[in-house]
């Protein structure tokens, strides 16, 4: 049984049931421009390729999720420091947000880290980005401080980031 078929969600809608997830795989180079079309489409700020290429040279945990047909559900990057796993970026396609998918990769994200080693999960999210927040909240992550005018915001704003953290 591979990790797809292991970690296989209950869905919640009849759209969602009828698209099979393929099996996790790890990020290519060339599969960065498929993912920055979604990254492109559902971020206020977008990763660039360039973001993805380095984490690549970087050896950063980088997956994707495509469907039956090939077609990206949505990826996850993470980093492991020490024993910690730390969360870069998670992210559905948009058309298919709110269906269990954030859940589904989260799921897929844990099993790696733990596979890894890994004793906790640390991420930060804008407290602005309720969506995240709540999958974060519901999945048990836990806030456990603010990074003071971490992220970039309108009209040269900066926006805190909430920090949160996951034990394994
Ligand atoms: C954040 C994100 C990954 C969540 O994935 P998702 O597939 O939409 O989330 P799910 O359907 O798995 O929902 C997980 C939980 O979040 C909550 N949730 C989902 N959509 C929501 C919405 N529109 N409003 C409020 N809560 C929502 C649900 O309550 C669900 O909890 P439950 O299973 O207990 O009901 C996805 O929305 C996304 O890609 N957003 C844009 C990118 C982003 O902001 N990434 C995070 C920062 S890198």
């Amino acid at each position: 049984m591979n990790l797809t078929q292991k970690m296989r969600p209950q869905m919640r809608s009849t759209t969602a049931s009828a698209l099979q997830p393929g099996p996790l795989q790890r990020l290519q180079p060339e599969d960065i421009a498929a993912v920055i079309q979604i990254e492109q489409d559902v971020h206020a700020y977008p990763w660039s390729a360039g973001n993805f290429h380095d984490s690549l040279k970087a050896h950063y945990e980088a997956w994707i999720l495509p469907d039956q047909h090939a077609q990206l559900i949505g990826y996850f990057l993470w980093m492991a420091a020490v024993d910690e796993g730390h969360l870069l970026n998670i992210t559905v396609r948009r058309d298919l947000q709110g269906q269990g998918w954030g859940r589904y990769l989260m799921d897929q994200m844990t099993h790696l880290a733990r596979d890894s080693g890994m004793q906790s999960i640390l991420l930060e999210v804008r407290p602005s980005n309720s969506q995240a927040v709540k999958l974060y909240e519901r999945y048990g992550f836990l806030p456990i401080g603010r990074r003071k005018a971490y992220y970039p915001g309108a009209d040269q704003s900066r926006e805190d980031a909430l920090v949160m953290r996951l034990p394994l």
